[in-house]
């Protein structure tokens, strides 16, 4: 948009930016800056306006975009520029992720190179590192506690082999995600230690009090997020004699926002990554980024105006590279992270579904779709230009965080139905084969979230304990059961690293004491490649829940109904074990799929006249696209038998 005050000002910084910048081609730089120009201008002076150094601090904003944009190599810009054209790349179902950390997969990063092959088997195309970047030598919340911004971990690599790996995977066609903790850092960054030692321009990149004052009054409305090992969301710094918000671990400190060199370090930061070939940069923890006393200090209106100034800045440097939004949060305030009011993305274009997981994880327990379903129609449709990371596990605990009216309406009381829930899975309920462990358990508000692998959480491990063969089955069916319904539901799917070959829960993490603490760590195993092996063998359980998966993959990914356009309807069946909903083809209107999971340990029935009758399907010969056979059905009763899945067509397509 052209507005005067802004463009004269895009006038003014241009003339002051600094001569080697001024004397650069940078044609699709200046189109873009001019594009985005009056949305960045009017974000950063809604943040920083009343400050006195604002045009400076525009300035140098400019600069590092410009810079970045000039440091970025010709096959990234070529990228951008066919990414601009095909704009809804990344809405299509050929999408596949894992998420994995460096070393445990593979030992470093040339080990995780040498298994893209690996990957590629299953059918996985995108693949998210887990941080890999420099922190402390002890404990580091799995990397998210960052000491250096720009440097990678020595323990996993170098930037060489960063670089090198993110080429072969270009070669590969993979996508790389990489994450940017944009929230805190660790205590021992380079900002922190000057900081503690007095320097009053680094303290001011923190939240950083003399007394117990301003702190205390925070308390009030903040809640924890690691109660048991990290209560309160303030920190004494000896050395400095002073209190720092550290809303995480105590030595994860939080950053200030609303300092703009705080907001400019990290936009060079993001576009420093998107240089390094990283496709997609996950935002971590993105819920927190701005602070206010008497709030909980997450989902501010603020926060969201920061993401919308990094997506403006961004698309001006590298407008091929996306932002995951990762922020587990209520339903209705996760939505948001794609942006307000808009018709497409203007924050994050993806953002993790915790609401979809942590429906699922509550079906499996209850054995019934009623909150399933009730919870997904609560959810409002998001933005053009937005999609789902779908997954059932992910290296963080389960948080139970659906919303209450939702459990109200499936027919629950809140508080007794999540007690439940967390007795499900850590094994406490008498009737589950469940061996998690609870996390984050706050004897203040009886909170808890649920730790554990998803072999471990639907059974396996108990009924190999037990070589119990239809436990073990069951389980398997389970497994793809979940599986099936983060591949067809709409957007990415995100498998977790030794899921697919059923990684049971690792307790080594006991004997490290910078772990024992943290029970995270039960599910971020070693991968044991002597297990991966066995995917080969027929009829062990690693080559059934491999095997299912990589075909699940596989017809996902020539399925176009599976695509993700606002294109699913769910269906009111009466039998409420079951989930159902169709998904259109968003280009070839006759063509559909009917994605039917039953969740009961009983075989179950839909009746088809009854879908066909309301006009969602048309069932002359329905096939079921992942076995490639016509499902058992007695005249119009479709029978599903228990915890399986089907997808349905009605075209005849082998
Ligand atoms: C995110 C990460 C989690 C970490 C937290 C603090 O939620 O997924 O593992 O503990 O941020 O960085």
């Amino acid at each position: 948009m052209y507005e005067q005050v802004s463009h004269s000002l895009l006038n003014q910084i241009l003339d002051e930016l600094k001569p080697e910048i001024r004397k650069r081609d940078l044609r699709h730089f200046y189109t873009r800056l001019g594009a985005n120009f009056y949305a960045i201008y009017s974000l950063f002076h809604h943040l920083y306006g009343q400050r006195e150094d604002f045009t400076s601090q525009m300035v140098r904003l400019v600069e590092v975009m410009a810079s970045r944009y000039i440091a970025r190599d010709a096959d990234l810009k070529e990228t951008d520029i066919r990414r601009e054209k095909q704009h809804n790349w990344f809405l299509s179902q050929e999408w596949v992720g894992m998420a994995l950390y460096a070393d445990g997969f593979a030992g470093n990063l040339p080990g995780l190179r040498s298994h893209l092959r690996y990957l590629q088997e299953l059918g996985i195309n995108m693949v998210h590192v887990m941080p890999i970047l420099k922190c402390p030598k002890g404990a580091s919340d799995g990397g998210y506690a960052v000491s250096d911004f720009r440097d990678i971990d020595e323990r996993v690599g170098t930037l060489v082999d960063l670089r090198a790996m993110s080429k072969d995977m270009r070669r590969r066609e993979m996508l790389l995600t990489l994450d940017v903790v944009v929230n805190h850092t660790s205590d021992e960054h380079e900002w922190a230690q000057r900081a503690r030692a007095g320097d009053p321009r680094y303290q001011d990149y923190y939240y950083i009090f003399d007394n117990r004052d301003v702190p205390d009054m925070f308390e009030e409305t903040m809640p924890e997020i690691f109660p048991e090992t990290s209560p309160g969301n303030f920190t004494f710094d000896q050395t400095m004699g002073k209190w720092v918000m550290t809303v995480f671990n105590s030595y994860q400190w939080d950053l200030n926002y609303s300092n703009p060199a705080v907001f400019i370090e990290m936009l060079d930061i993001i576009l420093f990554w998107a240089n390094q070939g990283a496709d997609i940069v996950r935002l971590d923890a993105v819920a927190f980024l701005w602070k206010k006393i008497g709030t909980t200090c997450q989902n501010e209106r603020e926060a969201h105006l920061i993401l919308q100034l990094m997506k403006d800045c961004s698309q001006v440097t590298a407008p091929g590279v996306l932002f995951i939004a990762e922020a587990i949060v209520a339903p209705v305030e996760i939505i948001k992270y794609f942006g307000e009011d808009a018709i497409i993305a203007k924050e994050c274009e993806i953002a993790y579904n915790a609401t979809y997981m942590a429906l699922l994880w509550e079906a499996v327990a209850t054995k019934n779709a009623k909150l399933l379903d009730q919870g997904i129609r609560s959810l409002p449709d998001k933005l053009d230009r937005a999609t789902w990371l779908n997954y059932v596990r992910c290296h963080d605990d389960i948080g139970l965080g659906f919303d209450d009216a939702d459990i109200v309406k499936a027919g629950y009381d809140p508080y007794a139905h999540r007690r439940f829930l967390v007795d499900y899975f850590t094994g406490v309920y008498d009737a589950s084969p469940s061996r998690g462990q609870p996390f984050g358990r706050n004897d203040k508000t009886g909170d808890a979230r649920i730790s554990g692998s998803l072999a471990s959480l639907v059974g396996l491990e108990a009924a190999i304990e037990s070589a119990d063969e239809a436990g073990i089955q069951r389980s398997i069916d389970v497994i793809l059961l979940l599986h099936s319904m983060i591949m067809s539901f709409g957007g990415i799917p995100l498998l977790y690293y030794g899921d697919e070959i059923g990684t049971l829960n690792d307790c080594t993490f006991l004997q490290d004491e910078n772990k024992a603490r943290d029970n995270r760590w039960m599910h971020r195993p070693r991968m044991d490649w002597d297990k991966a092996e066995l995917r080969n063998r027929h009829g062990t359980v690693e080559q059934r829940i491999f095997e299912g998966l990589q075909k699940m993959i596989a017809v996902r990914k020539s399925t176009a109904a599976f695509a993700d356009y606002n294109n699913r309807t769910l269906i009111e069946t009466g039998n409420p074990h079951l989930f159902v909903f169709m998904r259109n083809n968003p280009f070839q209107l006759n063509e559909s799929v009917l994605v039917v999971g039953n969740f009961d340990s009983s075989p179950q029935s839909l009746t088809l006249s009854d879908l066909s009758n309301r006009g969602h399907f048309a069932f002359a010969q329905l096939t079921d696209l992942y076995s490639g056979e016509s499902p058992t059905h007695f005249k119009d009763q479709l029978v599903i038998p228990p915890f399986r899945f089907y997808w349905l067509s009605d075209q005849r397509r082998y």
